[in-house]
């Protein structure tokens, strides 16, 4: 696929659009997409990239720079080709029918839900969103997401602390009826922790280290709740084919 535009947006953090196929038109919030990353000392496997956006033309993905394969993205130029598969994975399921929306996430787990604030905003619901990042340098958040309240690990934008200590305190003053998360495992287990206790569906996007992405190599298990176990029989599910987006009491984090 072309490249369309690959721009930085915040410290280390990258926007690469680039010219899509209807298959990938078809996205939804939750699928990912795998990225041959080609160059030198490029990394053997794909690389896995959730969908940040979807338009008639275009599809955006939203990447930090953490080492070899995401460094090499981040040298793409525009009219570029990469070698893309996807939409993979199964999605957030979009048959709202809740009141009250929260979306939840930290750091580059904000992009799946990006496209699903998208999404619910197409069919008029005015989700919540509280967004966590290490610090305002990190901030990528595009000025369309309205409705956004932010943390930061050093209280440089929004409130100090974890964007999970801003859940508790919205939960107080606020009634919810489903949580949509997405970001690092501990920040998962503490959101679906706190959606028990106060009797919240919750569903989750696993970002799991990935290693085909297409349900083949099983380097990306997660264990099954009792509940799961009982009904499939199975004592793990593969986050690749399975998820990314779980039912929070369908897994064990
Ligand atoms: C379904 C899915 C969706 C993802 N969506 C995004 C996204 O939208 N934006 C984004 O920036 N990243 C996303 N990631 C993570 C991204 O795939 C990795 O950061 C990338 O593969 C790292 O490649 P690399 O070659 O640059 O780094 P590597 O050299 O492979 O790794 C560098 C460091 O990052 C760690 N790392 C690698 N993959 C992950 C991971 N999945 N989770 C936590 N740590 C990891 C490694 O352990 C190592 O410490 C997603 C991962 C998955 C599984
Ligand atoms: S990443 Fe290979 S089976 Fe899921």
């Amino acid at each position: 696929m072309r490249v369309l535009s690959n721009e930085k947006n915040a410290l280390n953090i990258y926007s690469l659009t680039f010219e899509s196929t209807s298959e990938l038109l078809e996205s939804l919030p939750g699928q990912f997409v795998n990225i041959n990353v080609r160059g030198e000392d490029s990394p053997f496997f794909r690389r896995p990239f959730s969908i940040a956006s979807a338009t008639d033309d275009c599809i955006e993905i939203i990447f930090e720079v953490v080492g070899a394969g995401t460094w090499q993205l981040s040298t793409l130029h525009v009219g570029d080709s990469v070698d893309v598969i996807g939409p993979l994975g199964l999605g957030y399921d979009l048959d709202f029918t809740e009141s009250k929306s929260l979306l939840i996430g930290g750091g580059v787990g904000l992009p799946p839900l990006m496209f699903l604030y998208y999404k619910m905003k197409n069919k008029g619901i005015e989700p919540q969103f509280l967004a966590g990042f290490k610090s305002v340098s990190y901030n990528f958040m595009p000025r369309n997401i309205t409705n956004v309240h932010f943390s930061s690990d050093d209280g440089s934008l929004g409130s100090k602390g974890y964007v999970t200590d801003l859940l508790i305190e919205t939960l107080f003053h606020e009634k919810v009826d489903h949580i949509y998360a997405c970001g690092p495992e501990p920040m998962l287990s503490k959101v679906i922790e706190i959606a028990e206790e106060n009797e919240i569906r919750c569903s989750v996007s696993i970002e799991k280290v990935f290693g085909c992405g297409t349900g083949i190599c099983f380097g990306c298990i997660i264990e099954n709740s009792l509940k799961r176990l009982t009904e499939t029989g199975r004592k793990y599910s593969l986050a690749c084919v399975e998820g990314t987006v779980f039912d929070a009491g369908d897994i064990n984090l």
